[in-house]
């Protein structure tokens, strides 16, 4: 039997999931359940970890799921390194749809490093009002340095935050250059720190900060796990058709 599970949690995920919902297909939507009210999903949906690797492999073999895509945020390492276990175990195909990371264009001063902890060292330094743009599961790493003023935009209202001296804006995007031009001005920002997500729905606060003339602390991508790789919906339909 055909079961597809999609591990979601992005805009690429949903647009798939609404074309496998369009076409028919067999599938699970999962969400990590990261925020309070997930966009509801035209698939069934489950919500929270698998429990690891041995978790996903035991959901896979449980509920019957004979193909994987793995949908979900660039940066999320962990569980794309889970799915790539838990199909080898389970000889079941798995496929990721990615996105291609940004690049700089002319205009951009941006800063790369490798990760997290590379980008809260280059923080160190004086007072700066920075616009914080990582989500909201790594901002403890940043209480290191606290001097910063920080702009934070957050998809949920936070009930306690690590940073002493921070705004937040509670908005799920995307965005647009316009609105994120104008929140910069009227918060003064001086840098922006950005994972390399790529993809159109939060790249408009590069090109705010071009626009602004801004340096950006760009977060460079972490490794993944050797997989198939599609970039485009209708290339994982096709996969799906064939794997
Ligand atoms: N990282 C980002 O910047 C970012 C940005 C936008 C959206 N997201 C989305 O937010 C979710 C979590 O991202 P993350 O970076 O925290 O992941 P992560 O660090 O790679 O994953 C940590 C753990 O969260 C669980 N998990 C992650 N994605 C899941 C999913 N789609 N379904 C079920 N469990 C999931 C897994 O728990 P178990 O080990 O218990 O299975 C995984 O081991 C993902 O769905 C991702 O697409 C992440």
């Amino acid at each position: 039997m055909f079961h597809l599970l999609i591990l979601g949690g992005t805009t690429e995920a949903n647009i798939l999931a609404k074309a496998v919902s369009d076409q028919g297909v067999a599938a699970t939507y999962s969400y990590a359940g990261r925020v309070d009210n997930p966009r509801p999903q035209p698939l069934p949906t489950r919500v929270g970890g698998f429990g690891g690797a041995q978790g996903l492999a035991r959901y896979i073999r449980d509920h019957g799921i004979s193909h994987v895509v793995d949908a979900t945020h660039p940066f999320a390492a962990q569980m794309s390194r889970n799915a790539a276990t838990a199909c080898a175990e389970t000889g079941t195909p798995l496929a990721a749809l990615t996105r291609p990371a940004w690049g700089a264009q002319e205009g951009d001063r941006w800063h790369h490093v490798p990760d997290i902890p590379a980008a809260v060292a280059a923080l160190s330094g004086p007072p700066k009002r920075v616009f914080l743009a990582v989500g909201r599961m790594h901002l403890e790493d940043f209480s290191a340095q606290p001097q910063h003023h920080y702009l934070l935009r957050l998809v949920d209202a936070p009930t306690a935050l690590p940073l002493p001296d921070c705004d937040v804006v509670v908005s799920r995007g995307p965005f647009t250059v316009e609105g994120d031009t104008a929140l910069m001005e009227r918060h003064g920002t001086e840098l922006v720190v950005s994972k390399n997500a790529g993809g159109t729905g939060a790249r408009a606060k590069l090109d705010a900060a071009r626009a602004l003339g801004l340096a950006v602390l760009m977060i460079d991508r972490p490794a993944m796990p050797e997989r198939v790789e599609l970039a485009t919906v209708p290339q994982v339909l096709n996969w799906l058709a064939h794997a």
